[in-house]
């Protein structure tokens, strides 16, 4: 077990300081929390807290609200669950309203059922109102009915705020790029994924199975310090490799199939999102490690472009160039090869993008087109290179390459100078792929 590296609430304090100084006079944002989620029956999912209530909160709890507000009224009202020994013996620790402000921070703190009533008061005294619909039908509701009763109450001197505006085009620039603290637990991330892949191919074996792994992957992660997966993990044998969200994770592992394996630990709320593909048997035949040289020719070279300035759009470009120049050259597409590229014929084959912001979302936030232009790389920013190859069980191609699905994907860190791959010490190469599969 690894110590957790726990964010001080000094930091969920300066970010929310952020947030006021750029929300403008009058101002009010309001962000909640989504709610439990049932499994089946009355056994609920684990709790996951909303990314961008959780990145200016710290608060982890569902029925959570958070008004941020520079109105004359308090900056920070936390809305939450009451403590309730009775609820708390069988459901788990509260805040309560006591530790919204002790522990969280808050200026002022209710419970969850008066949310209505204070959204209504504090509604009337602003201009500018932060608030994003569509993400939750219960705030959606809460926050319709309370702008159109200040809207019919005008001639009692209500008032409705003037403007509706997306939170996220404040938030979730600043979560796109990274602190310093950020950048430290997607490191610690990284370095936990790593050892994650790295076990697994020290015990895939034929004869072994998806889920196997799949629970080597869980505990691994936790028992490093980390939350667990920050998306399901996708533990793909053969052809299963060629679908691109796979995560039945229940077939064998067979000899002489690839194994593509897609996770990436989740660390205080971040997560990395790694992917290798490796020989079920630990040695790759012919036709598998064609394909591979030519995904992995295609992921380093977008690897090598990155520094600041450099667009997403770019580096897909570059995949998409080598990875339809290797398509000719493997007979897998005939023809030319800037038709190939015009006409998007390698889509037949590499048919997703090549990267995506990384962060407390596996695909993060932050918009990827400013001003209608491509959004160029600045430092700070964590992105994902991650082309790939999927041959379909039954495409018509040679036999030797039907069914190969292969996705390699590391995280990057843009650094002023270029960048830092977080993920660089998980085996990639096809010698360093099959000495750790054969160290068993
Ligand atoms: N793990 C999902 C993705 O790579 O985008
Ligand atoms: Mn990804
Ligand atoms: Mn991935």
């Amino acid at each position: 077990m690894v110590d957790l590296c726990m964010l001080d609430s000094s930091i969920f304090a300066g970010r929310r300081k952020q947030v006021l100084d750029k929300i403008g006079p009058n101002s009010l944002v309001l962000l909640g929390s989504p709610p439990a989620a049932l499994r089946n029956g009355d056994a609920d999912y684990p709790y996951r807290q909303s990314s961008d209530m959780y990145y200016l909160t710290g608060l982890d709890e569902p029925e959570s609200t958070a008004l941020l507000s520079t109105a004359k009224t308090e900056d920070f009202v936390l809305f939450v669950r009451a403590s309730d020994p009775a609820q708390e013996l069988w459901h788990g620790r509260r805040a309560g309203v006591d530790g919204a402000c002790s522990n969280f921070g808050a200026d002022k703190s209710y419970t969850t059922q008066k949310l209505k009533s204070q959204l209504l008061k504090r509604l009337s005294q602003i201009d500018d109102f932060y608030y994003c619909f569509g993400e939750n039908q219960d705030y959606d509701k809460l926050v319709i009915e309370t702008l159109t009763t200040l809207r019919k109450g005008e001639r009692r001197g209500l008032r409705a705020p003037k403007r509706i505006l997306d939170p996220g085009s404040i938030l979730h620039e600043m979560r796109l790029h990274k602190s310093e603290e950020e950048v430290v637990l997607m490191r610690r991330a990284a370095e936990i994924t790593g050892q994650a892949h790295l076990a697994c191919m020290e015990v895939a074996a034929p004869g072994g199975n998806e889920g196997e792994l799949a629970a080597l992957l869980d505990y691994t992660f936790r028992r490093m310090g980390g939350t667990g997966p920050g998306y399901t993990s996708i533990v793909g044998g053969g052809a299963n490799a060629t679908i691109l969200h796979y995560i039945e994770n229940s077939s064998p592992l067979l000899d002489g199939e690839l194994l593509l394996i897609d996770a990436g630990c989740e660390v205080e709320f971040y997560t990395a999102d790694v992917t290798r593909t490796f020989p079920v048997n630990g040695k790759f035949s012919p036709a598998q490690k064609r394909c591979y040289e030519l995904v992995l020719k295609a992921e380093t070279t977008a690897i090598e472009m990155i520094r600041p300035g450099v667009t997403i759009d770019e580096l897909h470009q570059a995949c998409v160039r080598v990875i339809s120049s290797g398509l000719l050259e493997l007979g897998l597409l005939s023809g030319d090869l800037e038709e190939c590229i015009a006409e998007e014929r390698y889509k037949a084959f590499f048919m997703h993008k090549s990267s995506h912001w990384l962060g407390m979302d596996v695909h993060d936030v932050g918009a990827y087109r400013v001003d209608g232009s491509a959004r160029p790389l600045a430092p700070g920013m964590v992105i994902t290179v991650e082309p790939g190859l999927y041959i379909a069980a039954d495409a018509d191609v040679a036999e030797e390459y039907r069914g190969i699905g292969i996705r390699i994907e590391d995280d990057i860190l843009v650094t002023s100078e270029a960048h830092e791959n977080l993920t660089e010490s998980i085996p990639r190469s096809v010698e360093a792929i099959e000495a750790s599969c054969n160290a068993r």
